[in-house]
């Protein structure tokens, strides 16, 4: 009952934001029946919205009951009332969910599988959500997972949020257009501005002054001005679906000859990132407090206003992500913050202040209390400002902030780093936590939401912190886990072995309570060979320390699913259930490679080894490896072409250009940097990446531990390291041109039925 007092709270600030919220939604409905029709063509006519008054609740509130007596509805079947579009599209998400029994997917909508007849809904059913705000992205997604999205893939993602409640989520696209011109106009030549702008897959860490520059080729005019057009449509779109659309600002971050041209201005240098020498990092920071910055800020939000209207006030700005401020002086931190919020309300006189609060959890050493209560404090008020609590599931930083002083913040699930694959979920902290952050006493969180690094997988672990943020309770495991496989695999007589599979998931991987491993796993066969340092590693951000033993859990799953493929033929054109059977096969397989590695390892260092010992051991991780390509070339998403085609398909048809596309690509995903500054961190298990790169890694190490023993000479791990760094740039700058076959190859059943065997 401590919730309801809580939730009574949290009214008070709910009318706070109704006040502040925007016009977003000016545009009534339409946007829910365009989404009607596109994703459920047939039963474009079923559904009736009403944004109505006659529900009294200040929380975002729907209701949905039968329609079918109504007088004038026509066709219509369901009515749905809401209090805003945001939460009439959590209406409609919760019939097709809960009534239908289908549900939409990153990997694609199956909405038009909602039975012909439709269910009725015998008695109405009225939920609210438990926070005003359903945040959504992390500002690096735009880069691991977005960085070459069409319409098409955005207009997916974005039914995907709308229909989960999301009400607010970030809007980076094409930031790169309007801050060009402000750029221009402050009297920077091209030259310089291309100088500061980073490649198409590494905007994010431009964005946030941790990189500058690109280190394969200018951006091209082509890529900005293309960006911009897409969200041109992006933005309408999240508006017409409910969202506000969290906008970019100026940040302060300049290309260097900005010294040159305003010489008295106070430019400082921010810190290095990570490996990066001066050329790409130590970024120029026009500090806030320096009048041109208030110029160039209200440039920068009037192009942003005539380009995409009054659509939101909410504005992202991160300073201080991953790079430390010039000086550590309170007094200094707070003029940096009041003088930043200044110009922002200068330019928009209700911007409201959105920032990541990772450097809180990062950089924790240089962000004491004192240090922050300063930061935040320069701010006035308590509603002019929204944190992000980036990583709540495992480091959560309101409790050490005392709720940030008062300032509104949203608890945020993490969960992945670089768009890592690995299973992972700590489904008890992303149900119960932030029900426990909401009732704390003088709580101001005011949302929940998801800023994962990458979307790769593990699906189920992101749904449920969405429907958590509209249950009051803490949801249980077990019947979520039961609901959720039953719309995702949608047939009528689903095997309980299919359900089984998942409970054994459920229970383990996605009940990760080891504090050392609280992200999705990295798997070593993507690292670059080593003799030692690359298992058992705890994160954050890359665990590669395996916390579950694979033998009770993801082999009897995997047999589960197998079993239930045998029971139901129909679950076999399910492409949900094809992608869980390769995913999980593809979980069994790296584990197992974690073996033979420490196999391979100690051969070589047993004092009995020989050349013809370690090649034996050697043999069976190669073949392991040439298995898992073969296996994940058979499924559509978990193809290295996807990547590189989706990135080459925006050259206009321009070989150079598409080149300088692919070499972005690959390079995001491999070396991360020009000499491997982040090497690997955004490694994938895909079907041609794992063939033509890392078994050539794994190839070349084993034949090095050979020759050494051969040789009689000692194991050197810096000939390693850059012999690992040679085969990455050269394939970073290989292309595929149009001569690979992008499509997939083989039979995932037959595949997956026959590793199960070997790998079991
Ligand atoms: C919408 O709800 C209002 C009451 O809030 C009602 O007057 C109106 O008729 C409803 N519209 C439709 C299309 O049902
Ligand atoms: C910079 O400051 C110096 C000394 O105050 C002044 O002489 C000079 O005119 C200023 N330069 C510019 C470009 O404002
Ligand atoms: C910033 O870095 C550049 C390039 O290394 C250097 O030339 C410049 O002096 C530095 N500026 C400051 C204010 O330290
Ligand atoms: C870059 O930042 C580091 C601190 O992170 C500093 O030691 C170094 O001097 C800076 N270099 C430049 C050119 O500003
Ligand atoms: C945005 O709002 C401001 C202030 O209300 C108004 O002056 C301006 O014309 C609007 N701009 C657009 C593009 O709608
Ligand atoms: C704060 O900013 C003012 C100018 O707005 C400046 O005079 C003062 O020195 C700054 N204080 C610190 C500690 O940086
Ligand atoms: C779960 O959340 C609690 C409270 O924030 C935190 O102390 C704990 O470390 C988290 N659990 C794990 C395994 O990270
Ligand atoms: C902001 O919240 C803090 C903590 O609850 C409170 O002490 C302070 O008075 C609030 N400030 C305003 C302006 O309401
Ligand atoms: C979920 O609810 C069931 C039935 O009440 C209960 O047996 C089970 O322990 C709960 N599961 C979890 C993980 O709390
Ligand atoms: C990794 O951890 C596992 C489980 O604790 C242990 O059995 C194994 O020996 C460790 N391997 C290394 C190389 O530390
Ligand atoms: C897991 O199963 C494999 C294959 O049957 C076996 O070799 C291994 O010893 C088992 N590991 C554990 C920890 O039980
Ligand atoms: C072993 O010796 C051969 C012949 O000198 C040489 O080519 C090769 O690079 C050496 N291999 C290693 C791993 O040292």
């Amino acid at each position: 009952m401590k919730l309801l007092a809580r939730l009574k709270s949290t009214l008070l600030l709910v009318v706070v934001a109704c006040i502040i919220s925007t016009s977003a939604h000016s545009n009534g409905l339409s946007g829910l029946y365009a989404l009607v029709k596109r994703r459920m063509p047939s039963h474009s006519n079923a559904f009736i919205f009403n944004l109505s008054t006659s529900i009294s609740s200040d929380v975002d509130t729907f209701k949905i009951r039968d329609a079918s007596h109504d007088e004038g509805a026509g066709n219509a079947k369901i009515y749905i009332e809401c209090t805003t579009i945001s939460a009439c599209a959590r209406g409609l998400y919760t019939y097709v969910t809960e009534f239908g029994g289908v549900d939409i997917w990153w990997t694609g909508s199956r909405l038009d599988q909602l039975p012909h007849q439709l269910p009725t809904v015998q008695e109405p059913v009225t939920r609210s959500a438990i926070v005003p705000y359903r945040y959504f992205f992390n500002t690096v997604t735009f880069d691991y997972t977005a960085a070459f999205y069409t319409f098409d893939d955005w207009s997916l993602l974005l039914d995907w949020l709308a229909l989960r409640g999301v009400n607010l989520p970030l809007a980076w696209v094409g930031y790169e257009y309007i801050l060009v011109e402000v750029f221009r106009e402050a009297g920077l030549t091209d030259a310089e501005i291309a100088d500061f702008l980073s490649g198409p897959a590494f905007q994010a860490w431009n964005r946030f002054g941790n990189i500058q520059g690109s280190w394969s080729g200018d951006l091209p005019t082509q890529w900005v001005n293309d960006q911009f057009a897409l969200q041109k449509q992006i933005i309408p779109r999240m508006v017409e679906l409910g969202m506000t659309p969290v906008l970019p600002s100026f940040t302060g971050f300049v290309p260097r000859a900005l010294h040159n041209l305003y010489p008295n201005a106070s430019i400082v240098n921010g810190s290095q990132w990570v490996g990066f020498s001066s050329t790409y990092t130590n970024v120029s920071f026009l500090e806030p407090f320096d009048p041109l910055f208030a110029i160039l800020q209200k440039s920068f939000i009037d192009k942003q206003v005539a380009a995409y209207g009054n659509v939101s006030h909410i504005y992202t700005l991160d300073q201080y992500n991953e790079n430390d401020p010039y000086s550590g002086d309170p007094a200094y931190l707070r003029n940096v913050t009041s003088a930043t919020f200044a110009s922002l309300r200068a330019a928009d006189p209700e911007a409201i202040w959105l920032m990541q609060g990772w450097l809180f959890f990062s950089g924790q050493t240089f962000w004491t209390t004192e240090r922050v209560q300063a930061y935040l404090g320069g701010i006035p008020g308590n509603d002019s400002m929204i944190i992000l609590d980036l990583y709540s599931e495992a480091q959560p930083q309101w409790e050490r902030l005392s709720s940030y002083y008062g300032k509104k913040w949203v608890w945020c699930e993490l969960h992945d780093f670089g768009g890592s694959m690995g299973f992972e979920g700590n489904f008890v902290n992303v149900t119960a936590e932030p029900l426990r952050a909401l009732t704390s006493p003088g709580s101001s969180m005011v949302g929940m939401g998801l800023t994962p690094e990458g979307l790769e997988g593990n699906e189920i672990i992101y749904d449920v912190l969405l429907d958590q943020a509209w249950s009051p309770t803490a949801i249980n495991r077990t019947s979520y886990v039961s609901s959720w496989v039953s719309r995702r695999y949608y047939i009528s007589d689903l095997p309980s072995s299919a359900i089984n599979a998942w409970e054994i998931l459920g229970a383990t991987v996605y009940s990760n309570r080891d504090p050392s491993s609280q992200s999705t796993v990295k798997s070593i066969l993507e690292l670059a060979p080593a003799l030692s340092g690359l298992v058992n590693r705890t994160g954050p951000p890359l665990p590669t320390l395996v916390f579950y033993d694979t033998n009770t859990t993801i082999v009897p799953a995997l047999q589960m699913l197998i079993q239930a493929g045998y029971e139901s033929k129909s679950l076999l054109n399910i492409p949900e259930f094809k992608y869980d059977l390769v995913d999980v096969t593809r979980q069994l397989l790296a584990n197992r490679f974690i073996t033979l590695y420490e196999t391979l390892v100690a051969t070589y260092t047993s004092s009995s080894s020989s050349s013809a010992t370690i090649t034996a051991a050697g043999q069976p991780l190669l073949q392991l490896m040439h298995d898992l390509d073969e296996l994940l070339l058979t499924n559509d998403y978990f193809l290295l072409a996807n990547w590189i085609s989706a990135a080459r398909s925006l050259s206009h048809g321009n070989a150079s250009y598409a080149a300088f596309l692919e070499y972005n690509a690959r390079n995001q995903i491999t070396l991360w940097g020009p000499t491997g500054e982040i090497n690997d961190y955004a490694s994938k298990q895909w079907g041609g990446l794992v063939g033509t790169y890392y078994v050539p890694r794994w190839t070349a190490f084993v034949e090095y531990l050979v020759g050494t023993k051969a040789n009689g000479t000692a194991y050197n791990a810096t000939t390693v390291a850059n012999a690992m760094l040679m085969i990455g740039e050269q394939w970073d700058t290989q292309t595929w041109g149009q001569t690979v076959n992008w499509e997939t190859v083989g039979d995932s059943w037959s595949m997956v039925q026959a590793l199960a065997t070997k790998y079991t």
